[in-house]
């Protein structure tokens, strides 16, 4: 253990080094219940690449875990310390490198937060899609670890389709450039899509190239009021049938819908079962709403109401975005599923996660991104209560079975980290999980980066 901070300060500035056990135990953990968290044996803040570098040299040459961390807003415990770890936390990279209009990319380091780079691009006419409901403090580097969503991935796609080059810092200490900065790039293994959800359990990601898109028209919100979540969901596959690309097209349900009310009190709809959000960001938004808003009518609506303006549509998306802290506040206790299903089947999810919820009596609240089949089934539980403890915990596994059932995954934007390790090899098969460890030990033969997550 001396050895270990001996070697690391050896090279690092003193203020990059934490030490005092009370602030370590602040690195812990992220903001996933429910999972294993040990003790770090030290903090590390780097604000260079080769500290970094002298980093991983330490920990391989002492055999000793390395934890790498962005802004801990993560969901499934991959952001979590090992006992006797060192916690890289790569807050302190934050800066914005590049940004190019010419070639539409920004390049990072990884602690730039989503929020202060899609601003940073928009002051360009530039938009950076991917952003998750955590956007106002997550990192970018976050968000490449777990490969995040959002509420626009519906029409812009995830954050994998945005990485198109990284800098990372190997086991080793030995620095990998993968990818590119030209609009294509086909030259060998495509390794930086490898990165991109890895959990930081291959490389640290010390940079990183991103498309960027044209910023679009300010987008507009409708709003559709739905008496069962099998009539919202009927609205959903109809409007993606008939070929519209609204940006946004989000569920909340009746539990979500309340417990936000009671957390912001916004004035959401409580008597409803279902409420949709849709969104366009096209040239005539309120055009493509009204078509919307019919196709919502003939699956059943009761009450379609486009926003006034951008303030109020800016409102809606607030209210979708604190569903998950909301749902929190029900009980003392929740655990949160990340089951993304095609979208034919989303109404079959919905309703055998209602089924589910009747069957353990238990309340489970549910918000989705309901353009993508990507739903969360966040059940609502108090952890003192052992019974309920349980039924939570089985509640949760069938969900997740549920979703497999149904042709879907596991985990649509959260990762698996320490909550969903075991479905893990249910999803994959015996053969794809025999193929991702060998990745795993070409990358990282001593089995020293985030072990014991994911697999
Ligand atoms: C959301 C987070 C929980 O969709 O992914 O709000
Ligand atoms: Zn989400």
């Amino acid at each position: 253990m001396d050895d270990l901070l001996v070697q690391l300060r050896a090279g690092l500035p003193p203020e990059a080094l934490i030490t005092d056990p009370d602030v370590m135990a602040s690195y812990a953990r992220d903001m996933a219940g429910f999972c294993e968290a040990g003790a770090p044996a030290a903090v590390v803040l780097p604000r260079t690449v080769e500290q970094v570098q002298h980093v991983m040299r330490t920990a391989t040459a002492l055999r000793v875990p390395v934890v790498p961390q962005g802004a801990r807003t993560g969901l499934s415990g991959a952001a979590n310390a090992t006992d006797g770890c060192v916690v890289l936390s790569l807050v302190r990279m934050d800066r914005i490198l590049e940004i190019s209009a010419v070639d539409r990319v920004a390049v990072v380091e990884p602690g730039v937060i989503n929020a202060v780079l899609s601003r940073a691009v928009a002051e360009k006419g530039l938009y950076y899609p991917p952003d998750p409901s955590s956007w106002e403090t997550c990192t970018i580097g976050g968000n490449i670890g777990t490969a995040a969503g959002g509420l626009c991935c519906v029409k812009y796609g995830v954050t994998a389709e945005y990485v198109l080059g990284l800098d990372v810092v190997l086991a080793d200490g030995r620095l990998l450039r993968t990818g590119r900065r030209t609009a294509k790039g086909v030259a060998g293994y495509d390794l930086t899509r490898l990165f991109v959800g890895s959990e930081g359990t291959l490389g640290i990601v010390v940079g990183a190239v991103l498309g960027l898109k044209p910023a679009p028209p300010r987008q507009l919100v409708l709003a559709a009021e739905f008496p069962s979540a099998a009539a919202a969901c009927d609205a959903v596959c109809e409007i993606m049938a008939r070929g519209h690309a609204p940006s946004l097209l989000e569920l909340m349900d009746r539990t979500t819908l309340r417990a936000v009310n009671k957390l912001a009190h916004m004035g959401l709809p409580e008597t409803t079962e279902a409420l949709l959000l849709a969104a366009f960001d096209t040239p005539d938004p309120a055009a493509d709403l009204a078509a919307v808003g019919e196709l919502c009518t003939a699956a059943g609506a009761v009450s379609v109401v486009p926003a006034d303006d951008a303030a109020e549509s800016e409102l809606l998306l607030q209210a979708r975005r604190m569903s998950l802290t909301a749902l929190e506040a029900v009980k003392s206790a929740t655990m949160i599923d990340d089951v993304c299903v095609p979208r034919s089947k989303l109404g079959a999810m919905l309703e055998g996660t209602a089924v589910i919820a009747e069957k353990y009596d238990l309340v489970v609240g549910v918000c989705a991104h309901a353009g993508d089949g990507n739903t969360h089934p966040v059940v609502c539980f108090d952890h003192l209560d052992e019974d309920e403890s349980r039924r939570a915990r089985e509640s949760f596994d069938e969900i997740m079975a549920l979703g497999l059932e149904l042709g879907g995954t596991i985990t649509g934007e959260h990762g698996v980290g320490v909550l969903k390790r075991e479905w893990l090899a249910r999803e994959l098969g015996p053969v794809g999980l025999e193929l991702q460890r060998a990745v795993k030990v070409a990358f990282d033969p001593l089995g020293l980066l985030n072990p014991g997550k994911v697999f």
